[in-house]
């Protein structure tokens, strides 16, 4: 169905919160380009083969279906592909900030990380950087993005309640993420994203110098725990991790979020509540 008349306002923002809900968050470019207007203009191959070096017809005929009234359109944007930096320089970066706050200044002034440029700012950490815990998360969501401070959103809301279950707020906790920028349409970040920003994680960690660490979900779990072996596997377990300079007893749980998505599960991220709780308590 088309429409023949511009949307309206509310037409507009439920056609964005669609969008955003399917997870497209990201313009790749000033204006919108019709693929099926295109794709219905292009000659029907009847073979799979692709044509010839040179008799390349399908981009020649997106570039028709751009023109308007003869104009040439724009040239469209470059688009940014997967990382080139090197973790060798975050290493570098990360290594010679002296505190948090430098550490954090070095990370808002680094351009490496593709997830930046597309994110609206950097997400460092919230808590307290004196806290004996630490709880290392995946990376930022759109509230979080926003807001700037880890797990502010529902998952946060969550994460909350798991900590006040035994006694703990965020004056008690340090919270940080394995990337600091949010992977757009929340995917998990790439290999090479986490190679990348794991550099800052580790130094955060060794600024702080927690006596217990907590992973939550899989990706910090597997990252931190130097482990193939997903969540369900690893969740519930202590072990002795050098993380950069400190070692840390850490402790492997499941992600709020996966929680919201899979209450059923509650029970056993409570048990491991407990079991942080227990090992605080034999701490102190
Ligand atoms: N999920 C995460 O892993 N981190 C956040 O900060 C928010 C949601």
């Amino acid at each position: 169905m088309s429409l023949n008349r511009p949307l309206n306002e509310a037409e507009l923002v439920a056609a964005l919160d669609w969008y955003r809900a399917v997870g497209v968050d990201l313009a790749v470019g000033e204006e919108p380009v019709d693929r099926f207007a295109a794709s219905a203009a292009a000659p029907r191959r009847s073979s799979p083969i692709p044509p010839p070096a040179g008799g390349n017809a399908a981009p020649r005929i997106v570039a028709s279906a751009l023109q308007r009234g003869g104009e040439t359109p724009p040239p469209a944007p470059a688009i940014i592909t997967s990382l080139t930096a090197d973790p060798a320089e975050t290493r570098a970066l990360a290594a010679a900030a002296p505190t948090l706050d430098a550490l954090r200044a070095a990370m808002d002034a680094y351009e490496g990380c593709t997830l930046k440029r597309r994110a609206t700012q950097l997400c460092f950490a919230d808590g307290n950087p004196e806290a004996e815990i630490m709880l290392v998360g995946e990376g930022p969501g759109e509230q979080e993005d926003q807001v700037g401070k880890p797990f502010v959103g529902r998952a946060g809301q969550l994460l909350d309640r798991m900590l006040a279950a035994i006694g703990l707020d965020r004056t008690k906790v340090y919270i940080a993420n394995m990337v600091p920028w949010r992977p757009p349409g929340n995917r998990d970040p790439s290999p090479e994203e986490l190679a990348l920003c794991a550099p800052f994680l580790i130094r955060q960690v060794e600024l702080v110098a927690p006596k217990f660490l907590v992973t939550l979900g899989n990706v910090p779990t597997k990252s931190l725990f130097q482990t193939g072996n997903g969540i369900t596997r690893m969740r519930g377990q202590w072990k002795e991790l050098e993380i950069g300079s400190h070692r840390v007893r850490s402790l492997a749980t499941l992600h709020p979020a996966y929680l919201l998505r899979t209450p059923a599960s509650k029970a056993l991220a409570w048990r491991d509540m407990l079991s942080l709780r227990q090992a605080i308590e034999a701490e102190n």
